[in-house]
Protein backbone atom coordinates (compact mmCIF):
# COMPACT_ATOMS: atom_id res chain seq x y z
CA UNK A 1 0.00 0.00 0.00
CA UNK A 2 3.21 2.15 0.33
CA UNK A 3 5.70 2.82 2.66
CA UNK A 4 6.99 5.26 5.43
CA UNK A 5 10.78 5.95 7.01
CA UNK A 6 11.07 2.58 8.28
CA UNK A 7 8.25 -0.42 7.30
CA UNK A 8 6.63 -1.08 4.47
CA UNK A 9 2.97 -1.69 4.46
CA UNK A 10 0.76 -4.22 2.81
CA UNK A 11 -2.90 -5.51 2.04
CA UNK A 12 -3.12 -8.88 3.01
CA UNK A 13 -4.67 -11.81 4.88
CA UNK A 14 -5.10 -13.81 7.39
CA UNK A 15 -5.04 -17.24 7.13
CA UNK A 16 -9.09 -17.42 7.75
CA UNK A 17 -9.21 -15.11 5.07
CA UNK A 18 -9.40 -11.85 7.18
CA UNK A 19 -8.50 -9.09 5.41
CA UNK A 20 -5.51 -6.91 7.27
CA UNK A 21 -2.35 -4.27 6.66
CA UNK A 22 0.52 -5.59 7.25
CA UNK A 23 3.29 -3.43 8.64
CA UNK A 24 6.87 -4.69 7.65
CA UNK A 25 9.81 -3.83 8.98
CA UNK A 26 12.58 -2.66 6.55
CA UNK A 27 15.24 -5.31 6.48
CA UNK A 28 18.20 -2.07 7.75
CA UNK A 29 16.08 -1.64 11.01
CA UNK A 30 15.13 -5.00 11.17
CA UNK A 31 19.07 -5.98 11.52
CA UNK A 32 19.42 -3.68 14.23
CA UNK A 33 18.63 -5.49 17.59
CA UNK A 34 18.18 -2.32 19.64
CA UNK A 35 15.84 -0.56 16.98
CA UNK A 36 13.80 -3.86 16.71
CA UNK A 37 12.96 -4.23 19.99
CA UNK A 38 11.69 -0.80 20.51
CA UNK A 39 9.80 -1.25 17.43
CA UNK A 40 8.18 -4.41 18.72
CA UNK A 41 7.82 -2.49 22.30
CA UNK A 42 6.19 0.53 20.84
CA UNK A 43 3.96 -1.83 18.60
CA UNK A 44 2.73 -3.81 21.80
CA UNK A 45 1.71 -0.47 23.44
CA UNK A 46 -0.01 0.53 20.52
CA UNK A 47 -1.63 -2.59 20.80
CA UNK A 48 -3.09 -2.48 24.34
CA UNK A 49 -4.82 1.01 23.20
CA UNK A 50 -8.80 -0.55 22.64
CA UNK A 51 -10.97 2.04 21.37
CA UNK A 52 -13.21 2.46 18.72
CA UNK A 53 -11.09 5.34 16.62
CA UNK A 54 -8.11 3.61 17.34
CA UNK A 55 -6.59 0.65 15.21
CA UNK A 56 -6.84 -2.87 16.92
CA UNK A 57 -3.50 -4.55 15.85
CA UNK A 58 -3.93 -8.31 15.81
CA UNK A 59 -0.21 -9.35 16.18
CA UNK A 60 3.23 -8.13 16.65
CA UNK A 61 5.43 -11.08 15.32
CA UNK A 62 8.74 -12.14 13.69
CA UNK A 63 9.11 -14.59 10.67
CA UNK A 64 12.83 -15.39 9.94
CA UNK A 65 13.96 -12.03 9.64
CA UNK A 66 10.81 -9.96 9.33
CA UNK A 67 9.54 -8.46 11.90
CA UNK A 68 5.81 -6.97 11.45
CA UNK A 69 2.58 -6.45 12.93
CA UNK A 70 -1.10 -6.66 12.05
CA UNK A 71 -3.84 -4.32 11.78
CA UNK A 72 -7.27 -4.31 10.76
CA UNK A 73 -7.16 -3.36 6.76
CA UNK A 74 -9.36 0.13 6.11
CA UNK A 75 -11.09 1.45 3.49
CA UNK A 76 -9.38 4.88 3.03
CA UNK A 77 -7.46 7.55 4.88
CA UNK A 78 -7.42 11.17 5.43
CA UNK A 79 -4.32 11.98 3.25
CA UNK A 80 -5.77 9.98 0.04
CA UNK A 81 -9.00 11.68 0.55
CA UNK A 82 -7.45 15.08 0.36
CA UNK A 83 -5.70 14.07 -2.46
CA UNK A 84 -8.54 13.04 -4.74
CA UNK A 85 -11.15 15.04 -3.59
CA UNK A 86 -9.36 18.20 -2.48
CA UNK A 87 -10.53 20.28 0.39
CA UNK A 88 -13.14 18.87 2.06
CA UNK A 89 -17.42 20.35 4.10
CA UNK A 90 -16.70 21.25 7.09
CA UNK A 91 -19.22 18.96 8.60
CA UNK A 92 -17.06 16.23 7.53
CA UNK A 93 -13.65 17.69 8.89
CA UNK A 94 -15.64 18.02 11.84
CA UNK A 95 -16.93 14.33 12.07
CA UNK A 96 -13.38 13.47 11.42
CA UNK A 97 -11.98 15.43 14.16
CA UNK A 98 -14.41 14.53 17.03
CA UNK A 99 -13.21 11.11 15.89
CA UNK A 100 -9.27 11.57 16.34
CA UNK A 101 -10.00 13.67 19.15
CA UNK A 102 -11.78 11.00 20.88
CA UNK A 103 -9.13 8.91 20.75
CA UNK A 104 -6.53 11.29 21.42
CA UNK A 105 -8.53 11.44 24.69
CA UNK A 106 -8.28 8.00 25.71
CA UNK A 107 -4.41 7.23 24.65
CA UNK A 108 -3.60 10.64 26.84
CA UNK A 109 -5.24 9.46 29.62
CA UNK A 110 -3.52 6.42 29.20
CA UNK A 111 0.32 8.19 28.94
CA UNK A 112 0.38 7.46 25.23
CA UNK A 113 1.21 10.33 22.70
CA UNK A 114 0.86 9.55 19.34
CA UNK A 115 3.97 12.10 18.04
CA UNK A 116 3.33 11.36 14.14
CA UNK A 117 -0.78 12.32 13.51
CA UNK A 118 -0.86 13.32 10.44
CA UNK A 119 -3.45 13.02 7.27
CA UNK A 120 -2.06 9.65 6.22
CA UNK A 121 -2.03 8.38 9.71
CA UNK A 122 -5.66 8.92 9.79
CA UNK A 123 -7.47 5.98 8.37
CA UNK A 124 -11.12 5.73 7.42
CA UNK A 125 -13.28 2.68 7.41
CA UNK A 126 -16.00 1.93 5.35
CA UNK A 127 -18.46 3.37 7.58
CA UNK A 128 -16.51 6.70 7.64
CA UNK A 129 -15.53 7.09 11.03
CA UNK A 130 -11.82 7.98 11.83
CA UNK A 131 -8.99 5.38 12.82
CA UNK A 132 -5.97 6.58 14.50
CA UNK A 133 -2.78 4.33 13.33
CA UNK A 134 1.27 4.25 14.30
CA UNK A 135 0.43 5.43 17.67
CA UNK A 136 3.74 5.37 19.97
CA UNK A 137 5.85 4.11 16.48
CA UNK A 138 7.40 7.90 16.57
CA UNK A 139 8.22 7.32 20.16
CA UNK A 140 10.54 4.44 19.14
CA UNK A 141 12.22 6.19 16.09
CA UNK A 142 13.42 9.10 18.48
CA UNK A 143 14.38 7.21 21.43
CA UNK A 144 16.37 5.04 19.15
CA UNK A 145 17.82 7.96 17.38
CA UNK A 146 18.47 9.88 20.95
CA UNK A 147 20.03 6.86 21.93
CA UNK A 148 22.52 5.74 19.00
CA UNK A 149 23.10 9.33 17.68
CA UNK A 150 21.64 7.42 14.15
CA UNK A 151 19.60 11.03 12.41
CA UNK A 152 17.29 9.27 10.91
CA UNK A 153 13.83 11.96 10.83
CA UNK A 154 10.62 9.99 10.32
CA UNK A 155 8.20 10.72 7.17
CA UNK A 156 7.58 14.69 6.84
CA UNK A 157 7.97 17.88 9.38
CA UNK A 158 5.37 19.29 8.31
CA UNK A 159 2.93 18.41 11.29
CA UNK A 160 5.88 18.76 13.32
CA UNK A 161 4.98 21.18 16.52
CA UNK A 162 7.59 23.89 17.36
CA UNK A 163 8.84 22.05 20.52
CA UNK A 164 9.52 19.26 18.68
CA UNK A 165 11.50 21.20 15.83
CA UNK A 166 13.49 23.08 18.70
CA UNK A 167 14.07 19.52 19.78
CA UNK A 168 12.19 20.55 23.43
CA UNK A 169 10.81 18.61 25.75
CA UNK A 170 7.08 17.69 24.64
CA UNK A 171 3.91 16.50 26.27
CA UNK A 172 0.32 15.47 24.93
CA UNK A 173 -0.13 18.96 23.25
CA UNK A 174 2.11 18.19 20.01
CA UNK A 175 -1.16 15.91 19.25
CA UNK A 176 -2.85 18.87 19.27
CA UNK A 177 -0.51 21.22 17.37
CA UNK A 178 -0.18 18.12 14.94
CA UNK A 179 -4.02 17.97 14.53
CA UNK A 180 -4.11 21.77 13.82
CA UNK A 181 -2.18 21.54 10.81
CA UNK A 182 -4.08 18.04 9.52
CA UNK A 183 -7.01 20.08 10.02
CA UNK A 184 -5.90 23.15 8.55
CA UNK A 185 -4.84 20.93 5.18
CA UNK A 186 -7.89 19.21 5.12
CA UNK A 187 -9.73 22.54 4.98
CA UNK A 188 -7.99 24.32 2.69
CA UNK A 189 -6.15 21.31 0.71
CA UNK A 190 -2.77 22.68 1.97
CA UNK A 191 -0.49 22.59 4.91
CA UNK A 192 0.06 26.26 6.98
CA UNK A 193 4.00 26.19 6.50
CA UNK A 194 5.67 24.54 3.36
CA UNK A 195 9.26 24.39 2.14
CA UNK A 196 11.63 22.26 1.09
CA UNK A 197 14.61 23.34 3.35
CA UNK A 198 13.95 21.47 6.78
CA UNK A 199 15.37 24.17 8.32
CA UNK A 200 13.28 26.81 6.99
CA UNK A 201 10.32 25.02 7.74
CA UNK A 202 11.48 24.25 11.35
CA UNK A 203 12.23 28.14 11.39
CA UNK A 204 8.73 28.50 10.39
CA UNK A 205 6.86 26.29 12.90
CA UNK A 206 8.74 28.44 15.57
CA UNK A 207 7.95 31.72 14.44
CA UNK A 208 5.35 32.40 11.48
CA UNK A 209 2.19 32.62 12.08
CA UNK A 210 -0.18 30.51 9.67
CA UNK A 211 -1.62 32.05 7.01
CA UNK A 212 -5.61 32.81 7.15
CA UNK A 213 -7.39 29.70 6.61
CA UNK A 214 -10.85 31.65 6.22
CA UNK A 215 -9.19 33.91 3.36
CA UNK A 216 -7.67 29.98 1.53
CA UNK A 217 -11.59 28.72 2.10
CA UNK A 218 -14.06 31.60 2.83
CA UNK A 219 -17.06 29.13 3.73
CA UNK A 220 -15.37 27.76 6.71
CA UNK A 221 -16.74 29.35 10.13
CA UNK A 222 -15.06 31.58 12.34
CA UNK A 223 -15.50 29.20 15.39
CA UNK A 224 -14.19 26.12 13.33
CA UNK A 225 -11.02 28.51 12.51
CA UNK A 226 -10.35 29.31 15.92
CA UNK A 227 -10.31 25.56 17.02
CA UNK A 228 -7.71 25.35 14.08
CA UNK A 229 -5.52 28.67 15.30
CA UNK A 230 -5.76 27.68 19.09
CA UNK A 231 -4.05 23.90 17.96
CA UNK A 232 -1.34 25.80 16.17
CA UNK A 233 -0.38 28.05 18.83
CA UNK A 234 3.13 28.20 18.96
CA UNK A 235 3.39 28.02 22.68
CA UNK A 236 1.87 24.40 24.05
CA UNK A 237 0.21 26.48 26.88
CA UNK A 238 -1.84 28.48 24.42
CA UNK A 239 -3.51 25.55 23.21
CA UNK A 240 -5.89 22.60 24.73
CA UNK A 241 -4.48 21.57 27.73
CA UNK A 242 -6.37 18.43 27.06
CA UNK A 243 -8.68 16.51 24.66
CA UNK A 244 -11.65 16.94 26.62
CA UNK A 245 -11.69 20.56 26.43
CA UNK A 246 -11.12 20.35 22.12
CA UNK A 247 -14.07 17.71 22.13
CA UNK A 248 -16.17 20.54 24.18
CA UNK A 249 -15.04 22.89 21.53
CA UNK A 250 -15.66 20.77 18.09
CA UNK A 251 -19.40 19.99 20.33
CA UNK A 252 -19.81 23.52 20.60
CA UNK A 253 -19.61 24.26 16.82
CA UNK A 254 -21.91 21.13 16.06
CA UNK A 255 -24.20 22.18 18.04
CA UNK A 256 -24.69 25.57 16.59
CA UNK A 257 -24.14 24.15 13.35
CA UNK A 258 -27.11 21.97 13.15
CA UNK A 259 -29.58 22.57 10.74
CA UNK A 260 -32.95 24.09 12.32
CA UNK A 261 -35.02 23.31 9.04
CA UNK A 262 -36.13 20.10 10.46
CA UNK A 263 -36.91 21.09 13.95
CA UNK A 264 -40.17 21.38 13.36
CA UNK A 265 -41.75 25.46 14.32
CA UNK A 266 -41.97 26.53 17.68
CA UNK A 267 -45.20 27.16 19.47
CA UNK A 268 -46.71 30.24 18.73
CA UNK A 269 -46.92 33.08 20.94
CA UNK A 270 -49.94 36.00 20.36
CA UNK A 271 -47.74 38.47 18.81
CA UNK A 272 -46.63 35.69 16.41
CA UNK A 273 -50.45 35.34 15.79
CA UNK A 274 -51.65 38.97 15.87
CA UNK A 275 -48.68 39.10 13.15
CA UNK A 276 -50.41 36.48 11.03
CA UNK A 277 -53.86 37.97 11.52
CA UNK A 278 -53.05 41.59 11.55
CA UNK A 279 -49.84 42.10 9.35
CA UNK A 280 -47.74 44.58 10.60
CA UNK A 281 -48.33 47.54 7.95
CA UNK A 282 -51.68 47.25 8.36
CA UNK A 283 -51.39 47.58 12.14
CA UNK A 284 -49.33 50.75 11.69
CA UNK A 285 -52.18 52.31 9.80
CA UNK A 286 -54.54 51.50 12.40
CA UNK A 287 -52.22 53.31 14.80
CA UNK A 288 -51.88 56.42 12.72
CA UNK A 289 -55.70 56.51 12.16
CA UNK A 290 -56.53 56.26 15.78
CA UNK A 291 -53.75 59.07 16.48
CA UNK A 292 -55.36 61.27 14.13
CA UNK A 293 -58.86 60.63 15.42
CA UNK A 294 -58.07 61.50 19.31
CA UNK A 295 -55.84 64.31 17.79
CA UNK A 296 -58.46 65.72 16.17
CA UNK A 297 -61.29 64.91 19.15
CA UNK A 298 -58.36 66.52 21.74
CA UNK A 299 -58.64 69.76 19.30
CA UNK A 300 -62.30 69.97 18.82
CA UNK A 301 -62.56 69.81 22.61
CA UNK A 302 -60.08 72.97 23.03
CA UNK A 303 -61.96 74.82 20.54
CA UNK A 304 -65.41 74.38 22.32
CA UNK A 305 -63.62 75.29 25.65
CA UNK A 306 -62.02 78.74 23.96
CA UNK A 307 -65.31 79.58 22.51
CA UNK A 308 -67.25 79.26 25.87
N1 LIG B 1 -4.41 -0.38 8.46
C1 LIG B 1 -4.35 0.25 7.29
N2 LIG B 1 -5.40 0.20 6.44
C2 LIG B 1 -5.33 0.87 5.26
N3 LIG B 1 -4.31 1.62 4.84
C3 LIG B 1 -3.23 1.72 5.65
C4 LIG B 1 -3.19 1.04 6.90
N4 LIG B 1 -2.01 1.33 7.49
C5 LIG B 1 -1.35 2.14 6.65
N5 LIG B 1 -2.07 2.37 5.53
C6 LIG B 1 -1.68 3.21 4.40
O1 LIG B 1 -0.47 2.72 3.86
C7 LIG B 1 0.42 3.78 3.50
C8 LIG B 1 1.80 3.58 4.16
O2 LIG B 1 1.64 3.68 5.57
P1 LIG B 1 2.87 3.88 6.55
O3 LIG B 1 3.88 2.81 6.30
O4 LIG B 1 2.31 4.03 7.91
O5 LIG B 1 3.54 5.22 6.09
P2 LIG B 1 3.06 6.72 6.36
O6 LIG B 1 2.02 6.71 7.42
O7 LIG B 1 4.32 7.41 6.80
O8 LIG B 1 2.55 7.20 5.03
C9 LIG B 1 -0.27 5.07 3.96
O9 LIG B 1 -0.84 5.70 2.83
C10 LIG B 1 -1.35 4.63 4.90
O10 LIG B 1 -2.47 5.49 4.86
MG1 LIG C 1 1.42 5.59 8.91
Amino acid sequence: MGQGGFAWAFAGREPDGTPVAVKVLKPLYAGDAQFESRFRNESETAARLEHPNIIRIRSVAKSGDHVYFAMDLCADSLGARIAREGPLAEADILRLARDITAALEFAHQQGVIHRDLKPDNVLIRSDGTAVLTDFGIARAVSGYVASTGVNMTIGTPHYLSPEQAQGRSLDQRVDFYALGVTLYKAATGEVPFSSNDWFELARMHVEDPPPSLRKKRTEISKRFERVVLKCLAKHPDDRYANAAELRADLDEIEQKQRPTANLGTAPMGTRQREALTDPPGQRRTWVILAGAGIGLLLLIGLVVKLMR
